[in-house]
């Protein structure tokens, strides 16, 4: 009885303890949900089915948000729903390695305790964002590559798939491509198509979450790890600034470590987060010629979604409101209830 007692008053302190942090913020933060599918150059013909994976991204996530308040969740979901979506470069999508496997990176991160999970060269399984999340919350470590990461899958009760069950017609073609195209220039200017999905929310408190999957790039080395999963690079959350999740050249979105330059310029100047973002991929698109993709979400609610590629699809669902775009400027809008 004395137990149960201490249960519910312990719990009775967090709750207020929860409503004043909430309170302190203000509660003008309306819960969002923001995803990319990729940046790169999108074909026009790849546009409706690659429009509708973002929207439905978002809207899950959101959705998820609303019922759960976790930002935690609806990152996870939302990346949980372009993963399974043959579109997009992750889980069952995924670009394939030179010798024609699917080695996929991920991470997650919860900005209220900078709790965050990561995964590198997973195979076999559609949910690579899921895994680490059971990493984060389940392990000693917070990042597990190839065969330990895959152990704890195992461990956790992932469905492992058949051996090659994740490479598509699609991929096929792509990776025959990249040979070709390879051949032909000697191996200059043949990096492949990057893709990769990512998810941002915020609740109505300030707290935020990023999530990050990807399937890498057609025609990479085997063992080849990009910015995905590095925290900080391709993947951060912080309540005291904002979430970030980046797509684009892997290798340059690293050097330059992308996201925690965007977040440190939220933090430290009076810039918001969409300045941050367009100065610091401008900057990294001037330095090494190559182009990335941010959406970005700060701890007032604040979107950035910037990208210096042809193209990078996004959507981002915030109370009825769901947005859509594309190309550079697009914002296509309409009610959802
Ligand atoms: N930006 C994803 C990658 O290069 O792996």
């Amino acid at each position: 009885m004395l137990q149960y007692l201490r249960i519910s008053v312990v719990s009775l302190i967090l709750s207020i303890n929860l409503r004043q942090a909430c309170n302190l913020v203000g509660t003008s933060i309306q819960p969002t949900v923001l995803v990319h599918g990729g940046s790169g150059n999108i074909a026009d013909i790849k546009l409706p089915k690659i429009r509708l994976g973002v929207k439905r991204a978002a809207r899950i996530g959101h959705d998820v948000l609303q019922r759960t308040g976790s930002v935690l969740d609806a990152v996870e979901q939302a990346v949980n729903s372009l993963e399974e979506d043959i579109n997009f470069n992750a889980g069952y999508g995924s670009a394939l390695t030179y010798e024609s496997q699917v080695e996929m990176d991920a991470a997650i991160m919860h900005g209220a305790q900078l709790e965050a999970g990561c995964v590198s060269l997973v195979r076999d399984i559609i949910h690579p964002i899921t895994l680490a999340r059971r990493i984060m919350e389940n392990t000693r470590h917070r990042y597990l590559a190839g065969e330990g990461a895959m152990r704890i899958a195992a461990a956790e009760g992932f469905d492992i798939l058949p051996k090659g069950a994740l490479v598509t017609t699609a991929s096929l073609e792509s990776l025959a491509k990249f040979k070709k195209i390879l051949n032909k220039t000697g191996g200059s200017n043949s990096y492949g198509s990057p893709g990769t999905v990512g998810a941002v929310a915020v609740d109505a408190c300030g707290n935020v979450a990023a999530a990050t999957s990807i399937g890498g790039i057609t025609g990479k080395l085997p063992g080849r790890i990009g910015d995905s999963p590095v925290l900080g690079a391709g993947t951060y959350a912080d309540n005291e600034s904002g979430a970030v999740s980046a797509t684009g050249h892997g290798e340059s979105i690293m050097r330059f470590n992308v996201v925690s330059r965007v977040l440190a310029l939220v933090h430290h100047s009076n810039c918001t987060i969409q300045q941050a973002a367009a100065q610091v991929l401008g900057e990294m698109t001037k330095r090494f010629n190559e182009t990335a993709g941010i959406i970005a979400i700060d701890h007032r609610g604040q979107l950035g979604i910037y990208f210096t590629s042809q193209r990078m699809s996004w959507a981002y669902q915030r109370g009825a409101e769901l947005h859509c775009g594309v190309d550079p400027d697009e914002d296509e809008f309409e009610n959802v209830i």
